[in-house]
């Protein structure tokens, strides 16, 4: 995508050639299947155990499910309600807190479009992002990816900021307590990643979503295209309608697609691409999508990316002399960026479209 920004793809898109997109989406439905996850209990206090659990899901997808995650089903039932309320909300209401320069508010359908050679549109799913609070009085408060989340206006959604924030508090500890186990099953202290340098101020966001509609890939449209997360972990709820899709093997001829079931209680995790270039590749960064069937449906994604300027590069104990670094060292926030350019409409084509 280098070069060009989302709205020139969008375009250039829609006069694609479409019969080839059709043949290999039609082999692509033929085979579709249920996957079959692999469950960490957080609550187990075997950690080694579970660490080589959670070892074998990350070298085969980089897909999980977690239980006993310590997260309510109230505070899960709470931030869907709150989330439902929003989205309800007039146009007029939603674009008040339209997304800002710091990639926190609404974004309306088609913002993002994670893979344009494959989509006629961007995706189609409105959202809303809430990232880590970094107050005016931190030194830090104005890098990028930190600063103030802004917010519908309390009279109008009373409490939702503070559900919102709840639940942002309860994922990142599970969040944390995941990388616990990942360090472990790295073969590094269990505090490697989960220490102030990596995670004392990490860049975490909500992310609300609602879909609707029916996808297409006959036709090029998505709920969520075909994407990898860029962080390092994704913890994903989600109301129970089907959707998402996982590709193990992206570079197969025919890309074979599996959908992820919810499970009541569990929560799905998948790790992000930071995680991947950490571990030299060995560790999974998954293709997926959302696939709509016309039922409306939410789901409310967690990222967890480390401190803004955490390096991410090869760890000590995936290299070798025969095993070289296979991906350039990178600051945590460019990475980020370079990423979120690539994939969303530009702030300042959004307010050319309002003007
Ligand atoms: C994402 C994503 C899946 C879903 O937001 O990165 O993959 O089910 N979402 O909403
Ligand atoms: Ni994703």
């Amino acid at each position: 995508m280098k070069g060009s920004n989302a709205k020139d793809i969008l375009v250039n898109n829609s006069n694609k050639e479409m019969s080839e997109m059709q043949t290999k989406n039609q082999v692509e439905d033929s085979i579709i299947q249920e996957s079959l996850l692999t469950c960490i209990d957080l609550a187990n206090s075997d950690l080694h155990q579970s660490a080589l659990l959670l070892k074998k899901a990350c070298l085969d997808s980089g897909f999980f499910y977690v239980i006993n995650h310590g997260i309510s089903k109230e505070v899960t039932d709470k931030a869907f309600e709150q989330s439902k309320k929003f989205f309800a909300l007039p146009s007029e209401e939603k674009m008040k807190v339209l997304k800002n320069e710091k990639h926190r508010g609404y974004t309306p359908l088609y913002d993002q479009i994670p893979d344009p050679e494959n989509q006629v549109q961007g995706d189609h799913k409105e959202g809303y992002y809430i990232g880590s609070e970094v107050p005016r009085d931190d030194p830090q408060w104005d890098r990028p990816f930190y600063g103030l989340n802004t917010w519908p206006n309390p009279d109008v959604l009373p409490g939702w900021r503070e559900t919102m924030e709840e639940y942002h508090q309860e994922a990142l500890r599970v969040c944390k307590a995941i990388a616990k186990l990942l360090a472990l099953s790295l073969d590094l202290d269990a505090d490697y990643f989960d220490s102030p340098e990596m995670l004392g101020k990490p860049i975490s966001t909500l992310r609300l979503l609602h879909y609707e509609g029916i996808s297409d890939p006959s036709k090029g449209i998505y709920g969520t295209g075909a994407h990898s997360d860029y962080g390092m972990i994704t913890l994903l709820a989600t109301d129970g309608v089907m959707g998402l899709q996982i590709c193990k093997d992206r570079n197969a001829k025919l890309q074979k697609w599996e959908y992820v079931p919810s499970i009541e209680g569990a929560i799905v995790v998948n790790l992000g691409d930071m995680m991947e270039r950490w571990s030299n590749g060995l560790f999974r960064s998954t293709l997926h999508r959302v696939i709509l069937n016309g039922q409306t449906r939410y789901s409310i994604p967690f990222f967890v990316e480390p401190n803004h300027d955490c390096i991410i590069e090869c760890l000590p104990t995936c290299q070798s002399e025969n095993n070289l670094p296979k991906y350039p060292a990178i600051k945590c926030s460019a990475y980020l960026t370079q990423r979120y350019e690539e994939s969303h409409l530009k702030f300042s084509s959004y307010k050319n479209k309002l003007e």
